[in-house]
């Protein structure tokens, strides 16, 4: 699937705006391709959110390989998008070579973090798409909290999204950033934004698989829960626990 033709649909004035998940394994991918979810996304919030680590950019490659395989297997047909790691975009070189990894892997396009245009142009080259990810950036942010409040901050973030669309993006993400803020960016890019904690005037929404779900014990305050499948989980979990102790189970 070309990816830029997903992602190109969504930024006309009629367009309903794009639905964006992230998802780590075969089974989920199933059930968001089902759901008609526009794109899933294998984000490196996978460390956090299914490998117990502290922060994104405590994994590598092979993780986001390993992970981009199986939501492959299990949605043969979605629009898939992988994130590259830490470090994983160092050079140019490096960011095209992994990216053709991640294509290799499953991937329809991969997104990176910060404004590195160089990195972008190269990895086009192979003519594989990039999706960019502006405003908070998870991989080395030192607090969560919201970024582009400033006159500064904001005029720098809209310099780098152009930049960005002139290397060759077909979307970018921004994160958790002022809602005017949001909406004047998407106005000024003839690409898709796809928001995450940056208004409803976006060209699209992003959230995490385990937060919308209500799997995850904390989230962020833009985050909308639409179940609490935590709570379910931990009474099917406590029954299935009594009725063995019990003897119910097999009955
Ligand atoms: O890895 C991730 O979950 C992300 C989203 C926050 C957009 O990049």
């Amino acid at each position: 699937m070309n990816a830029a033709d997903v992602f190109s649909q969504f930024h006309k004035p009629l367009s309903r705006p794009l639905s964006m998940v992230t998802c780590y394994d075969s089974n989920f991918a199933s059930i968001l391709d089902e759901a008609g979810i526009d794109v899933l996304l294998v984000g490196d919030s996978v460390a956090n959110v299914m490998l117990g680590h502290a922060r994104t950019a405590d994994i590598g490659m092979q993780e986001m390989l390993h992970h981009t395989r199986a939501v492959r297997r299990g949605a043969p047909e979605a629009c898939i998008v992988t994130d590259l790691p830490f470090g994983a975009d160092n050079t140019p070189e490096l960011a095209a070579s992994n990216s053709a990894l991640m294509v290799q892997a499953g991937a329809d396009a991969v997104k990176l973090e910060g404004c590195l245009p160089d990195q972008v142009r190269a990895i086009r080259k192979l003519g594989i798409e990039v999706v960019g990810h502006l405003g908070l950036l998870p991989q080395t942010a030192t607090s969560l909290k919201q970024t582009g409040r400033s006159p500064e901050e904001q005029a720098r973030i809209l310099a780098d999204a152009k930049s960005l669309e002139e290397a060759g993006c077909c979307a970018i993400v921004l994160e958790h950033v002022p809602v005017e803020f949001g909406e004047r960016v998407t106005e000024a890019l003839s690409i898709p934004t796809i928001g995450i904690g940056a208004g409803n005037k976006c060209a699209g929404q992003v959230l995490v698989l385990h937060d919308l779900l209500g799997l995850t014990t904390r989230q962020p305050p833009f985050v909308r829960r639409y179940a609490d499948l935590r709570t379910q989980a931990l009474s099917a979990l406590k029954s299935y626990h009594a009725d063995v102790a019990s003897r119910h189970f097999p009955s």
